[in-house]
């Protein structure tokens, strides 16, 4: 694991989108990985800034999807599809075949979870994953309690998830379930970037630090990986203790 802690949250933001932007140049056919939240918002600005000043083409790249709730329409505010066109596919001017979601519309949940497995190993495995962190720890939406070796399946989402993201839903009802990629699906990543800022990411920053393959925090099972590498603004990596 490599970690960047940066001067300000700014600079982590344009750390991350100039390795996406560094990585899509050097490798025009790269499958990425997408995330959501509210750590990515700003992200995908500057990716689109960046790509826009360096006249950077997406048209070779395939985009997959890291989680969805189940139950919502698709052009439903509070869905990641939605956020995901307007953040992500408007602004690079992404074709709707350059990107898979997870098919939640299905009642066949665990055969399309299966089917999107295939279609990840069939565009050649995520060559470089972008992901967040959950308050507890989760990545994507594998939840505390979930096994390093899961693949892509329904998961129920904790109280403490829902109500984080419980701004991005007009009535606060957020879904209970989503269909997530398991931890055995990222940890097969080629290159895993996490972005944390804000203290509300202190508390797992740290405990991810100093702990290993921990199911209360899923985000340890990153720590084995051998492209993994955790990107904090100066609020995120204030619980940090650092021992030279
Ligand atoms: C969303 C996702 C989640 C978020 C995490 C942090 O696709 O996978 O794991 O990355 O919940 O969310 P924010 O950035 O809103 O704190």
């Amino acid at each position: 694991m490599r970690i960047i802690i940066s001067d300000s949250t700014r600079e982590a933001i344009s750390i991350v989108a100039t390795q996406v932007i560094d990585r899509i140049i050097s490798h025009p056919c790269s499958v990425i990985g997408l995330a959501t939240g509210k750590t990515m918002e700003p992200l995908y600005e500057e990716w689109a800034r960046q790509a826009q000043e360096q006249n950077v083409s997406h048209e070779k790249c395939f985009f997959f999807m890291l989680d969805e709730y189940i139950g919502l329409p698709e052009n439903q505010p509070g869905s990641f599809r939605h956020y995901i066109n307007k953040r992500v596919m408007q602004p690079l001017g992404l074709h709707s075949d350059q990107i898979a979601f997870p098919p939640v519309h299905s009642h066949l949940i665990d055969e399309v979870a299966r089917h999107y497995e295939q279609s990840l190993k069939e565009a050649g495995g995520v060559d470089l994953q972008l992901l967040g962190i959950g308050r507890n720890g989760h990545i994507g939406f594998n939840e505390p309690g979930s096994l390093k070796s899961s693949r892509t399946r329904l998961v129920e989402l904790t109280a403490e998830t829902r109500k984080a993201n419980s701004s991005d839903f007009t009535d606060a009802n957020v879904p209970a379930q989503a269909l997530s990629m398991g931890i055995g699906t990222i940890l097969e990543s080629k290159q895993i970037v996490m972005l944390a800022t804000g203290k509300a990411k202190a508390d797992a920053i740290k405990y991810l630090l100093n702990h290993h393959d921990d199911p209360s925090c899923p985000a340890t099972y990153l720590k084995g990986h051998p492209n993994f590498v955790v990107v904090l603004d100066p609020d995120a990596a204030s619980k940090i203790n650092l021992k030279i």
